[in-house]
């Protein structure tokens, strides 16, 4: 199973930008043995998706439509839209999305349903605060988060999931080797106890992750790859971070 590295690019770049910057990180040094994808804003992604791009070069959307695939859903952008456009992955349930848009474990389960039945593959985040963290309550918020966001039935290779300790994201904090490598012990306990095809389903690790730390994290038992947000968004950093996946 490859490494994937996934670039969230967050509501970030103008068009042109958007264009260089996938165009200078496929131009660059990416080994053949780990999955790259790049999560632009909605507006942009037919500006960047390509044919003649080499097969581990993909792309996602940062989130996809509660809703069905057409209807009376203004601002909508729906799960069969982006797979139209050529995506092949979709993150799901960001910390900001359940943040700044109250999006539930049940609306983002409702959205993992819309989006596998379109094709895509689903990168479902789950994570602590920091206060939850404080209390010790990281393996419940995260199990439950994993019970209520992902439906049954869905697993295998069609399924990522991404451990985003919410304090770690855009702080420059990052969780110790050791909590991650806990949590992921976790996240891969309940994947083989609950899911579908457990072996094909990856569990990346997201927050704060940089050319810096991007090897410890990576070669830690159960990470699977890496979510990126601030790195993603400079050509030598998202390179120096999937040259640390090979
Ligand atoms: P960060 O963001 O790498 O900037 O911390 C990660 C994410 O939000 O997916």
């Amino acid at each position: 199973m490859n490494k994937l590295i996934a670039g969230n690019w967050k509501m970030n770049c103008d068009r042109v930008s958007a264009q260089v910057l996938v165009a200078d990180v496929v131009k660059g040094d990416i080994p053949g043995n780990v999955d790259v994808c790049f999560c632009p804003p909605f507006v942009y992604i037919s500006d960047v998706v390509g044919d003649d791009f080499p097969k581990n070069i993909f792309f996602g959307g940062q989130d996809c439509s509660y809703y069905g695939e057409n209807g009376a859903y203004t601002g909508d952008v729906s799960a069969s839209m982006l797979k139209d456009l050529g995506c092949e992955y979709v993150i799901l349930g960001h910390s900001e999305r359940r943040q700044y848009h109250v999006e539930s474990n049940n609306i983002i389960s409702k959205k993992v349903e819309h989006a596998i039945k379109a094709g895509l593959k689903v990168i479902v985040c789950v994570g602590e605060t920091e206060k939850e963290r404080q209390e010790g309550l990281q393996n419940p918020v995260v199990i439950m988060q994993l019970k209520e966001s992902i439906p049954e039935g869905v697993g295998g290779e069609n399924l990522v999931i991404a451990y985003e300790p919410v304090w770690a994201i855009g702080t420059g904090k990052t969780a110790t080797a050791q909590d991650v490598q806990e949590m992921h012990g976790v996240i891969r306990r309940y994947v083989q106890e609950k899911l579908d095809k457990p072996d094909l389903v990856r569990i990346l690790y997201g927050g704060s992750v940089k050319p810096e730390n991007a090897a410890e994290l990576l070669q830690i038992e159960n990470v699977d790859g890496a979510l990126v947000g601030g790195a993603s968004l400079k050509v030598d950093q998202f390179l120096a971070i999937i040259a640390a996946a090979k």
